[in-house]
């Protein structure tokens, strides 16, 4: 696949919109998120082939929990199907697995395999997936202060730097385009810190109908943004 032009380095990706797609067909709405897991794995798919380096996946926000509790756990038996039935495409694409939110509210065997596969594919030179599971970014946020109080980090010593370096995605590169699904023109509590100077891109397209296709369309429209940052245009011959 080409595609010229610059691709993102970091591309995060709040995949909404299920529910809605299998109440418009009368489904019940984990149809919608079935559906959403092979949404998933063709984008991953894509990106990794695209050169994307890093690509994270909103897939359960710590605003979630509150849905109903059967819709909960079809969702965490979902991620563990998923999970358990990847791990052997992760290592032939050399995928780097890694999860960030509050890994210990999900069920334990989950958190297992989270490890387990986060172990397993940590050494691998590929594209970095990854997964914001019970994930929200103030959560994120207060949890990197408890630890920077924890450490005896004195208030002289706190730098953005040092900060960054207590969120869950400590290592990882901010993200550079955030695309949202479904319509909803809002952030729900994603990356809010790391997508400070995030480019965003939002479609109408319900997550279960997000294909290939579109993928590339946000990545086209990425690559006609000019991302100043605060400062001023670079442009030959400017003065
Ligand atoms: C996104 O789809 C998946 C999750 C949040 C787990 P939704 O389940 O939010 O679908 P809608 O927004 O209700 O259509
Ligand atoms: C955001 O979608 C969270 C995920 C995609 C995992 P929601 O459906 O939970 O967000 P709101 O309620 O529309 O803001
Ligand atoms: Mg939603």
């Amino acid at each position: 696949m080409f595609l010229g032009g610059r691709i993102p380095p970091h591309v995060g990706i709040i995949m909404d919109g299920n529910g809605r797609w299998a109440e418009l067909r009368g489904l019940p709405r984990i149809e919608g998120h079935r559906r959403g897991v092979e949404r998933s794995k063709e984008v991953i798919e894509c990106a990794a082939e695209l050169g994307v380096r890093t690509l994270t996946l909103f897939a359960f926000s710590t605003e979630n929990w509150r849905r109903p509790s059967a819709e909960v756990s079809t969702l965490m038996r979902l991620l563990e199907l998923y999970l358990e039935k990847e791990l052997a495409k992760l290592m032939k694409e050399g995928i780097v697995f890694k999860a960030i939110g509050d890994i210990v509210r999900l069920p334990e065997h989950i958190q297992d395999i989270i490890k387990k596969t986060e172990e397993k594919t940590a050494s691998n030179r590929g594209m970095t997936l990854v997964t914001a599971l019970s994930y929200s970014g103030r959560d994120e946020i207060v949890r990197a202060v408890k630890r920077i109080l924890s450490a005896g980090i004195s208030p002289d010593a706190v730098t953005e730097t040092v900060f960054e370096s207590f969120l869950d995605t400590a290592g990882l590169p901010q993200p550079d385009l955030i695309i949202r699904t479904s319509g909803e023109k809002r952030i729900s509590n994603f990356l809010l810190w790391q997508g400070a100077y995030a480019e965003l891109y939002f479609t109408d397209t319900l997550w279960p109908d997000f294909s290939k296709e579109e993928f590339l369309y946000a990545i086209q429209d990425y690559q006609q943004r000019e991302r100043r940052f605060g400062s001023v245009p670079v442009r030959p011959n400017a003065r």
